[in-house]
């Protein structure tokens, strides 16, 4: 049988709840099972790296490692990363990974490696994820606007998206009122980008009961690691 060379990318979706890992072909498609753990608590850069290396003994091999990171990066650099620990902050999570695991390793915000697993590529796509935080990405024409930070902009009451909007919210105000939330941030999102696809990902995504207009669909958690392949698109 004629052999196909295969490059292997792990796929690592750090949340502020679970970190996650799958390996993808060299096409995008999942090799194997999506593993998860906790997130460490607190979720330093050592101990987040401690718990990917533990996902990593389980998850077979691989040639080259995307990573989603809750928060903005830039050039591998860590600059914020609301619901991890300050820590994180000036920390070169692609170069610090890459010397542990001696592969490359590229990395980008969670929200944006999510939105590229799920996005058709056509026209102004918006992805919002609800999580323990609330995360964004902007496309058009499948081109990433990088670190879209909707989730700490301003949304109604004083608060912020993530503030009315994260897990903790969901938690006090109950799922009711928080979809009541939903529904008043579409409009306001739609009013803002005049989007031509709104897509909603995330943990939380399922909670989802409204009535959603017909350019709105929900999209799985797992695309935040489907999206990884995009990363080395070049
Ligand atoms: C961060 C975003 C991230 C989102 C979801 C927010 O608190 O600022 O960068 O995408 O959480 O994890």
């Amino acid at each position: 049988m004629e052999e196909h060379y295969q490059v292997r990318t792990l796929s690592i979706d750090i949340g502020g709840s679970g970190i996650k890992v799958m390996i993808l072909d060299s096409q995008g498609n999942p090799l194997g099972e999506r593993l998860r753990l906790e997130t460490p608590q607190p979720a330093t850069p050592e101990a987040v790296i401690n718990t990917i290396a533990k996902l990593i003994a389980e998850a077979g091999e691989f040639e080259r490692v995307s990573v989603g990171f809750p928060g903005v990066v830039r050039r591998g650099v860590v600059e914020t990363a609301a619901n991890l620990n300050p820590s994180w902050i000036g920390f070169n999570l692609a170069a610090e990974l890459s010397k542990i695991l001696r592969k490359p390793v590229r990395v980008i915000n969670d929200a944006d490696m999510q939105g590229l697993g799920a996005i058709t590529g056509k026209g102004v796509e918006l992805v919002i994820t609800l999580g323990t935080g609330f995360g964004s990405a902007l496309f058009l024409d499948g081109k990433l606007v990088p670190n879209l930070e909707m989730g700490h902009h301003r949304f109604r009451k004083n608060q912020t998206y993530e503030e009315q909007l994260g897990r903790d919210a969901l938690n006090r105000v109950g799922s009711k009122k928080w979809n009541r939330r939903i529904e008043k941030a579409i409009a306001s999102l739609n009013k803002l980008f005049n989007y031509d696809y709104l897509y909603i990902g995330g943990g939380e995504a399922t909670k989802v009961k409204i009535q959603l207009p017909a350019n709105t669909k929900i999209i799985p958690n797992i695309s935040g690691l489907i999206g990884g392949i995009a990363l080395w698109r070049d």
